[in-house]
Formats: structure tokens, C-alpha cells, sequence
């Protein structure tokens, strides 16, 4: 099926989703994700702002942040494709982008070296089980994570699983996604 179908179809459903719904299954899959070694071992991570509909990422940074993790919020440059990450310390130095996305303030946040980063939260709309990923259709994680070395978890509600989206030569899987329900692991 279509990409841009499939897109449009999940943000759908997942907006759907009641607020008091939205809220425990993004706690448990938190939480799953508080207990992993990956977590509890990473002092820099790096994680998106999470729209809406996205499982909520703002209780995960307020856990790093008290958890005395550095906490690494990427850029895009819609021109180049690139992604950069700052180092984000509060969350009024994001700013509104395009769609209505808050990425960092560069002159607020410090610039990370990549390399540093040792967990990355990847997001994503759809997933298999093997990893793979619908993303936003910016192709910009595919491309950052072909020279990313640290690990990698995705976090999803169990309706953005699905077995037969398409895979394209370019895309890269992630190593773990966790799921309001169960923690997979894709390698
Ligand atoms: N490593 C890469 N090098 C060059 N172009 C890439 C790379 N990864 C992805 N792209 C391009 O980015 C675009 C979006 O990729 P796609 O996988 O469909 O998006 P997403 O992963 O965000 O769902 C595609 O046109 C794809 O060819
Ligand atoms: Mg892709």
C-alpha cells in the first residue's frame, strides 16, 4: 500500500485515541522503557519532541532531566535532509517549526557531536516487527542512522504495528521497540 496512505491512515486513528487512553498507554510504554539497561546506562540521549498523537515524549524528558541525563533534541534541515542535535536543559528553548513541530533553538542549546549520543529514541507512524519503520516521509532518520553507531528504540502503541509495510532499500531498522503491551526486540 501507498505510504502517504498509510501515513495519513495511523495519524488518524492514533488521534482518535481518548485522552485518558493516550495517557496510561504512553506511561506503560515509559516505564518499559525506564526499566531497560539501555536507559539506566545512557547518560546522552537523543529523542524528538512528540506531536500530539505521538506517544507522549515530554514525560520522558522531564525523567532524563531528573534522572541527570543529558538530553539531545534533534533539527531538521528540510534543504539538505541533515539532522542535528542540541542539547536541550529547558523546554522553553524549543521554538514552533514547520506542521507544528518544536525543535531547539539553536542559539539557546549546544550543538552535540553525534557520536556522543548513546540511545536514541527513533520515531516513527508505522512498524514491523523486524524494526523496520514508516517515518514522516523525510527520509531524515534513514539517512542519519546509516552512520549511527550508539543503539536505537522506538516507542509505539500497539496499533502502529503492522506486518506488511513497505520496506525500501534505504531504510534502516531500529533495534528495539516498545509497545504499551510488550517489548520487541527486532535483531
Ligand atoms: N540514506 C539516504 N540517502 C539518500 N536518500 C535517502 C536516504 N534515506 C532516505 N532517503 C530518501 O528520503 C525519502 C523519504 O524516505 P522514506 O523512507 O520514504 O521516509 P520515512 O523513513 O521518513 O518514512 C525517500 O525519497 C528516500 O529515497
Ligand atoms: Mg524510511
Amino acid at each position: 500500500m501507498d505510504k502517504k496512505i498509510l501515513r495519513d491512515g495511523i495519524k488518524q486513528q492514533l488521534a482518535a485515541m481518548s485522552r485518558p487512553v493516550y495517557e496510561q498507554k504512553s506511561f506503560q510504554i515509559a516505564r518499559r522503557l525506564y526499566a531497560l539497561p539501555e536507559w539506566q546506562e545512557s547518560n546522552k540521549i537523543a529523542v524528538t519532541i512528540s506531536a500530539d498523537f505521538e506517544v507522549d515524549t515530554w514525560q520522558i524528558i522531564r525523567s532524563a532531566w531528573l534522572a541527570g541525563k543529558k538530553v539531545c533534541v534533534p533539527k531538521c534541515h528540510p534543504d539538505t535532509k541533515a539532522m542535528y542535535f542540541y542539547q536541550l536543559e529547558k523546554f522553553e528553548d524549543l521554538e514552533k517549526v514547520y506542521a507544528g513541530l518544536y525543535e531547539p533553538i539553536p542559539q539557546n542549546t549546544t550543538l552535540i557531536d553525534a557520536k556522543e549520543i548513546e540511545l536514541m529514541i527513533v520515531p516513527g507512524l508505522l512498524f514491523n516487527r523486524k524494526g523496520f519503520r514508516i517515518g514522516f516521509g523525510g527520509g531524515y532518520y534513514d539517512r542519519f542512522l546509516s552512520s549511527y553507531i550508539g543503539q536505537t528504540i522506538s516507542l509505539a502503541f500497539s496499533i502502529q504495528l503492522r506486518p506488511d509495510i513497505p520496506v525500501e532499500g534505504h531504510d534502516i531498522p531500529v533495534q528495539k521497540i516498545l509497545t504499551d503491551s510488550e517489548t520487541i526486540l527486532c535483531l
